[in-house]
């Protein structure tokens, strides 16, 4: 089974915990000991707002600002591959190519962001299109889909399940509303359509989670289903 698996700097290292990027590297671990093929794609959190935020004030332009924010990426993608075993490509891989030929000789491929003008959900999305992925997993600090912003709105509802249609239709309008940050953004929303990609979108914080979710699709987030789709062989349990 491919996976393609984004973990955000905001689960990864929300603060710097090497006891919690150590949990991540074991039950990466696991994942390959239970025969996944896997590719992770590494987000920026905090870190990357912080330095784009110091960055702002000193005038740096947008493009600037994005790559601070890859640099940072790449740092947790570092930190991530420290904590793995020799399984691992030993530096994140620099576009989808490196990663793609990592994956296919059988090692972990690590990375973090590419190019400016989007995000690490995107740069997932991708490489679970270019890798042909049976599976793409997003680990957030959001539980799932919601039809509005949980922490604005207190009817929202969450998707246990939805196609990718769907999850584009609900993306577009809180893109276009300031302030307001869906779990999977658009251009990722996008990718995941066009590649008709089985995705999970779930709260990452707790490693074990991801785990259950990849392994047996069991979850409490969401699970975006392209029209047809029959569950997978590979959640046998
Ligand atoms: P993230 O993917 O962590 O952004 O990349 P995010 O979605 O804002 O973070 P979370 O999910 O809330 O934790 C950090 C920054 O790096 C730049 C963007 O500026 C992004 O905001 N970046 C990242 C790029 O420009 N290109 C990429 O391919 C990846």
């Amino acid at each position: 089974m491919r996976v393609v698996l984004s973990l955000g700097g905001s689960v990864l290292a929300p603060e710097l915990d090497a006891g919690r990027v150590a949990a991540y590297a074991n039950a990466i671990e696991r994942l390959v000991d239970e025969g996944c093929e896997l590719g992770i794609v590494v987000g920026g959190g905090g870190v990357a707002r912080d330095y784009i935020g110091a960055a702002r004030e000193l005038d740096a332009n947008e493009v600037q600002l994005d790559q601070l924010g890859i640099d940072v990426t790449r740092v947790n993608a570092r930190l991530l591959i420290t904590a793995l075993g020799p399984f691992v490509d030993p530096s994140p891989a620099h576009d989808y190519d490196e990663a793609a030929d990592a994956v296919r000789r059988g090692d972990v491929s690590v990375m973090g962001g590419v190019t400016p003008g989007q995000t690490t959900d995107a740069v997932a999305a991708a490489l679970g299109e270019y890798v042909d992925a049976d599976l793409l997993v997003y680990a957030t600090s959001a539980d799932g889909i919601y039809d509005a912003d949980p922490n604005v709105d207190e009817t929202a509802e969450q998707f246990a399940e939805m196609t990718p249609e769907e999850l584009v239709e609900v993306i577009v309008p809180m893109s276009r509303d300031a302030g307001a940050s869906a779990p999977v953004d658009l251009l990722a929303a996008k990718l995941i359509q066009r590649a008709g990609m089985r995705t999970v979108v779930l709260d990452g914080h707790d490693p074990e989670a991801v785990e259950n979710a990849v392994l047996y699709g069991e979850h409490t987030g969401t699970d975006v289903v392209p029209a047809g789709g029959e569950e997978p062989t590979y959640w046998a349990r």
